[in-house]
């Protein structure tokens, strides 16, 4: 027996070599290349809890394009490059367009965070008509009057830059979604909107909870030690559905007595359906348009204070804009939307704008719907995808220098500045659905303010510069903190030019 039992020996050993050398042999396919990842927990430790896209741009530089990660056994790709965002999210984006599982943020009926399904393709298709290249210009006088009376009410009083950009963008969104008017701070829309909007940001911050991971958790009675995520998650769930119900039912309301303002998305949706809404019509609606305001409110925000931060922090740039608009508009009149194609400088402020400070670094995850394999490597069926926006757009192999404020980089070229752009609002089909209507509101803001006002750092007792040291949020958005600055109108002739309009 001796013999054979050296024999089983020599060959378990040839085997358990094999197995460590030659993973084919044992049948594990080759994974992209990552942090080592320990038993059971994978990479759960070392995840960033704080300021993501930090370190996840390390691992990009560390371990190249495609990078493997894995929490508790749950696969996790991050995409590093525009060229594999492009190969995988849009090129096989049947596969890679599903989203992860967000069972604890109330939002999961929200088109944003639904499966790529039939239910995601028609409250898709009901916003998109909505906002096609198309539809968009019928906003744009309104835009135009949102930017205007903006540009004033900062003359006015610079000290509430933050709070008057919250509530501009915020009566662009409900005055253009459901075609009402908020005319005052504590207008119930506007609050609405604002409390599910704070939900959506927790819960995106959060990451994956523990009942997104395990969904069977949702079934535990609340009552039990270790469930209190859960009853958060039932209160987050109610206020999120009055927060999108509650404006639709008014803006309906209003659509049928006739006294909506027109056009609007939720109107333009009722008038399509027609007369025979049922119901499983009208709760897409309502969470379509509630999904545009998910996706509206915080990235326009933080877009229109980045641009005021920048025109602050580099003036010679303020001031070329300002020069191009002279002499392509002359200061006669206000800027419009429809000069855009004719301010090629004030397009490159924006796109950098974009780039420095992309309002949702990480993007929003996608989920791989089936197991894939690219260039040789394996991605696990059901693993999350991080489109690594933050580190795309300050490599500085496609951006020389890309941690300076530089509208010059794009030499005035829309192809350059769409190098900006096809990153910044996502990939393939799930790519932003708001974008166009996203860049004629920055771009609206950025020619009013930087046609009528003048923005310069605020100074202290002695006269000098106060320069303020702006610090981002962690999570889903990176909002910039609250800063100070001086805004003056550019000229009297400018002033009255706003006053006249507003
Ligand atoms: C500067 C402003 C904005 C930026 C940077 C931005 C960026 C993004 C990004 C990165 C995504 C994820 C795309 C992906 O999954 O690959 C996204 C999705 C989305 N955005 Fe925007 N966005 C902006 C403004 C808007 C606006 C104004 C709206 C509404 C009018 C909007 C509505 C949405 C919606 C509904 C989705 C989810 C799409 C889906 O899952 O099918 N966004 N956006």
């Amino acid at each position: 027996m001796a013999p054979l039992k050296i024999l089983f020996a020599i060959v378990f050993c040839i085997g358990w070599l094999a197995f460590l050398k030659f993973p084919l042999l044992s049948r594990k396919k080759k994974k992209p290349p990552g942090p080592r990842r320990f038993p059971i927990i994978g990479n759960a430790l070392q995840m960033p809890r704080n300021y993501e896209w930090g370190t996840l741009s390390k691992w990009a530089k560390e371990y190249g394009d495609l990078v493997y990660l894995e929490t508790f056994g749950r696969p996790v790709v991050l995409l590093n490059s525009r060229k594999v965002a492009k190969d995988l999210l849009e090129h096989r984006s049947a596969i890679y367009s599903d989203r992860p599982h967000l069972f604890s943020s109330g939002f999961d009926k929200a088109f944003v965070l639904q499966q790529h399904n039939d239910d995601w393709r028609l409250q898709r298709k009901i916003v998109s008509q909505d906002l096609s290249p198309r539809m968009v210009p019928r906003y744009h006088n309104f835009l135009e009057s949102a930017a205007r009376h903006l540009a004033r009410d900062v003359i006015q009083d610079p000290s509430r830059l933050t709070h008057l950009v919250k509530l501009k963008i915020g009566t662009i969104l409900i005055r253009i979604f459901y075609g009402h008017y908020v005319s005052t701070d504590d207008d119930p829309f506007l609050t609405l909107v604002k409390a599910s909007m704070n939900i959506f940001s927790k819960a995106a911050a959060s990451g994956v909870w523990l009942v997104d991971s395990i969904p069977l958790l949702k079934h535990l009675p609340t009552w039990l030690p270790g469930t209190s995520s859960l009853l958060t998650a039932k209160s987050w769930r109610r206020i999120v559905s009055k927060a999108v119900w509650a404006p639709y039912a008014q803006s309906k309301h209003s659509f049928e007595v006739g006294s909506v303002l027109l056009p609007n998305t939720c109107s333009t949706a009722l008038e399509t359906i027609g007369e025979n809404l049922s119901a499983d019509q009208e709760e897409k609606v309502v969470w379509a348009v509630g999904t545009m305001t998910a996706g509206w409110l915080e990235t326009s925000i933080i877009g229109t204070l980045n641009f005021f931060l920048a025109m602050m922090l580099n003036p010679k740039v303020q001031i070329k804009a300002q020069k191009e608009i002279d002499s392509v508009i002359g200061r006669d009149r206000l800027p419009t939307v429809a000069d855009k194609s004719s301010l090629p400088y004030v397009r490159s402020v924006v796109a950098e704008v974009l780039r420095l400070n992309p309002p949702i670094p990480l993007g929003i995850f996608h989920a791989l719907s089936t197991d894939d394999v690219y260039e040789g490597m394996h991605i696990p069926k059901g693993s999350a995808v991080i489109a690594n926006i933050w580190h795309m757009l300050h490599d500085a192999e496609v951006f020389s220098d890309p941690m300076r404020f530089d509208p010059d980089r794009y030499r005035n070229l829309d192809s350059e500045m769409d190098k900006v752009a096809n990153v910044v609002f996502g990939f393939g089909r799930r790519q932003c659905p708001g974008r166009l209507l996203a860049e004629s509101v920055i771009f609206a803001i950025a020619v009013t303010v930087l046609a009528t006002c003048d923005i310069f750092p605020t100074v202290d007792k002695n006269g000098s510069d106060i320069i303020p040291n702006v610090v981002y949020s962690s999570g889903i958005f990176r909002f910039p903190s609250r800063f100070a600055c001086d805004i003056r109108p550019r000229s009297d002739e400018a002033y009255d030019l706003l006053s006249l309009s507003c």
